[in-house]
């Protein structure tokens, strides 16, 4: 059985991707230092699989203890989701974010040098386009200069990445270009745990929904779009979760060094649509106002995913009301009052 380290394994794709490396019979060892997510997560995990799961509660940049887990198990490929991903933040907070993303990332790749591991899939994420000219966006569109310091991490995390391949011949990546992803497990053991007040637009509506949040401000309804709101690539996470398990089907298929794939439904929702699943779903009819635009949001993108459809073999099966479904289901499961 081959042995996958998950880094950031109890995050929010993270611990859906756990449930689907099980399901497909890899054996995954987390790795989570719990910065931005809860060691119940674990305990739900083995719920929700039915068995016990390897992790250790270690930080990426711990090059001792990294080493320590690779001498413990036989590794052959690695998840790197470990990172901060709050764009506001990373402006305030330049170094956190360059230390956390990028210096983790390094000592990841230096252990996996030493312990001989040559195969990482890297969560990127489709950022590194900022506005794309043509949409939907291709893989094989210009990468723009960074709207923050989180987006320019992503980057300089790739080419990290590629600067490996072509030093190690054995060294092989798959880069996932993530769109935006929502939902929770439909057995609402697992799904996201936003720590405050949320900066992503799904886990505020439900929070709104639940009565959390007195009302959600839409961040600018005068872009240049069907509504006015800005629109987005909404992707189920368990879609994108599976996506992994297909990254490494396609490296024990393949031969290339590395892959570069989107991963979205290939439909772009705006804000407003968003809104009016969730409200279908729920039966609730949210509070919201209209607010000035956020720096640094894009208008518009939404993925072109034919090269994960036809490479990877992947596919996104999961609707827009489906995930809002299983988030809102997930919020109940939360309570009434906020933790
Ligand atoms: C961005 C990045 C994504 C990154 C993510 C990390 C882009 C295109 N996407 O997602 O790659 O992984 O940050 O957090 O750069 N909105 C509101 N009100 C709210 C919250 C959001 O109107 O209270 C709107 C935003 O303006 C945006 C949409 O909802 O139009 C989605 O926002 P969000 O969930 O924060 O994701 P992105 O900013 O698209």
């Amino acid at each position: 059985m081959h042995k996958i380290l998950v880094t950031g394994g109890a995050g929010y794709i993270g611990s859906h991707t756990v449930v689907e490396l099980i399901n497909s019979g890899f054996e995954p060892i987390i790795v989570d230092n719990y910065s931005n997510s809860n060691p119940l997560v674990i305990q739900n995990l083995e719920k929700l699989c039915n068995r016990s799961i390897t992790h250790y509660e270690a930080d990426c940049n711990d090059e001792k203890v990294l080493s320590e887990i690779f001498n413990e198990h036989n590794i052959s490929g690695v998840i790197h989701f470990a990172a901060y991903k709050a764009v506001g933040e990373s402006v305030s907070e330049p170094l956190k974010y360059y230390e956390n993303n990028i210096g983790s990332l390094i000592t990841l790749l230096k252990v996996m040098n030493r312990f001989d591991v040559s195969t990482i899939v890297f969560s990127s994420s489709c950022t590194v386009y900022g506005q794309p000219d043509q949409l939907p966006v291709s893989e094989n569109a210009v990468i723009r200069p960074a709207n923050s310091p989180y987006g320019y991490t992503k980057q300089v995390s790739e080419t990290i990445l590629q600067d490996c391949v072509h030093a190690n011949p054995k060294f092989r990546t798959v880069l996932l270009r993530y769109f935006n992803p929502i939902g929770a497990h439909p057995s609402s053991l697992i799904g996201e745990l936003p720590i405050g007040i949320p900066n992503n637009l799904v886990p505020f509506i439900t929070q709104t929904g639940a009565g959390w949040r007195n009302e959600l401000t839409i961040f600018g309804d005068d872009y240049n779009t069907s509504d006015g709101t800005c629109i987005r690539d909404y992707i189920h996470v368990i879609d994108l979760a599976k996506a992994h398990v297909k990254a490494f089907e396609w490296l024990e298929k393949n031969t290339d060094s590395i892959g570069v794939f989107n991963i979205g439904t290939g439909n772009g929702s705006s804000v407003l649509q968003t809104i009016q699943a969730f409200e279908k779903v729920s039966g609730i009819k949210l509070a919201y106002k209209i607010g000035n635009r956020r720096e640094g949001d894009v208008e518009q993108i939404w993925a072109s995913n034919d090269k994960a459809v036809n490479e990877l073999n992947w596919k996104a099966i999961y609707s827009l009301e489906d995930a809002m479904d299983h988030a809102w289901k997930w919020q109940l499961k939360l309570g009434e009052k906020q933790p």
